[in-house]
């Protein structure tokens, strides 16, 4: 008899499976071998021979190995930027995650292709909600009247599916660098707002930046009738914050920031805000990667700096300033294996693939889904 425990079985046989196989994971054709001395070479001469109809967008988090090959490098809000702003470049190959291929083929015209090198790089958070699950707390809400009085706004780290069920119902995106903005405009227009899908993010922003309470929160949980919640606790909630986190992320922890301050009392905290709220709390400074590179780089030479963010981006930010002291905030190695997933074999494929007519790993919304996902993804750029 099996001894598969029931959670695993439902994730095997239910939603997590259709994810996966509308996602697609496995990658056509044979990679090089990432043991091959010529692979920065052949990265080279394939990006030289496709000149200016590639451009490769390379997010923080990504290798080193990768990163150099990058034209532009930044925050998921740059890189959703550079991609809307970009109109001439043939193909787009997108070293980050998939929800971020997905929004660049969103913002990209019809005639450009965005290519994932390797499709097995998602993000367990974006995971966290699927379409089905969304729809029906909306249907939730609506039953309990509360819905009308409710706008979504849901954070970059989700598939284009729950964008669009965002613009479909007059939300917006936000990244971890606007978080702040959209939240004043989405109070703006309604009493309450429906936090997808990184309760962390929300909260903090919620709390830290918009000065509303911890009581004014309330977490649904996906998994249980009305979110686990009673009536009266959504309608006294200001903010639903879905019940999803980032793993990377979650791994930081006060402690850590404790052994920091005693073993080195002038050290400075800089952390993501998809941290847990206590660890943003206690921190010195707060932001998505970009802001978190700017503060430490801008900081006078001799500062010493703990960063609670994934481990590629820690090194490369202590690598480019020696004049700093720059430390992991974990005290294990924490990289996003998933971003992990995209390395120099797969990237050396998909341009060769290109150089040699075939375009692979190409990344399409369907139409339905983009019209309102577009509008989600420009209300944000607008914001
Ligand atoms: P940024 O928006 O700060 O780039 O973060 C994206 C992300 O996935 C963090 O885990
Ligand atoms: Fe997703 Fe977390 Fe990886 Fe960011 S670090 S891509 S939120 S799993």
């Amino acid at each position: 008899m099996s001894s598969t425990p029931p959670l695993a079985q439902l994730l095997l046989l239910g939603q997590g499976r259709d994810l996966l196989s509308e996602r697609g994971v496995s990658c056509t054709g044979e990679l090089p071998a990432a043991s091959d001395p010529t692979l920065v070479a052949r990265a080279e001469a394939a990006k030289a021979a496709l000149g200016d109809r590639v451009l490769i967008l390379g997010h923080h988090y990504q290798r080193d190995e990768v990163i150099q090959f990058a034209d532009i490098t930044g925050d998921s809000f740059k890189l959703a930027q550079a991609a809307a702003a970009q109109s001439s470049a043939e193909y787009i190959i997108f070293c980050g995650v998939h929800f971020m291929a997905e929004s660049a083929d969103i913002l990209t015209g019809p005639h450009q292709k965005v290519i994932l090198p390797d499709l097995a790089a998602g993000c367990s958070m974006a995971d966290m909600a699927t379409a089905a699950q969304v729809d029906q707390c909306w249907k939730d809400l609506e039953a309990l009247g509360i819905a009308s009085q409710t706008v979504p706004v849901t954070y970059m780290n989700s598939s284009a599916a729950i964008k669009s069920f965002t613009g479909a119902h007059g939300g917006t995106i936000c990244t971890s660098s606007n978080a702040e903005k959209s939240l004043r405009w989405a109070f703006n227009k309604a009493e309450k707002v429906l936090f997808l899908p990184d309760q962390h993010l929300g909260r903090n922003t919620a709390v830290k930046d918009l000065g509303l309470s911890l009581d004014d929160c309330v977490v649904w949980n996906p998994w249980k009738p009305q979110g686990g919640l009673t009536a009266e606790e959504i309608r006294a909630a200001k903010m639903i914050l879905w019940r999803g986190h980032c793993s990377v992320h979650g791994r930081f922890t006060r402690q850590s920031i404790d052994d920091f301050r005693t073993r080195i009392p002038e050290v400075k905290i800089i952390v993501h805000p998809e941290c847990q709220h206590e660890v943003v709390t206690a921190a010195d400074e707060v932001g998505s990667t970009e802001r978190i590179i700017r503060v430490v780089s801008e900081s006078a030479p001799g500062t010493q700096w703990a960063v609670g963010t994934e481990l590629n981006l820690v090194g490369r930010l202590a690598a480019d300033n020696p004049d700093k002291s720059v430390y992991f905030l974990d005290r294990t190695v924490c990289y996003c294996s998933t971003m992990n997933r995209i390395d120099l074999p797969h990237l050396v494929w998909a341009l060769e693939s290109l150089v040699s007519g075939q375009v692979v790993n190409e990344i399409k919304v369907d139409a339905e889904t983009a019209r309102y996902s577009k509008l989600a993804l420009e209300q944000m750029l607008a914001l």
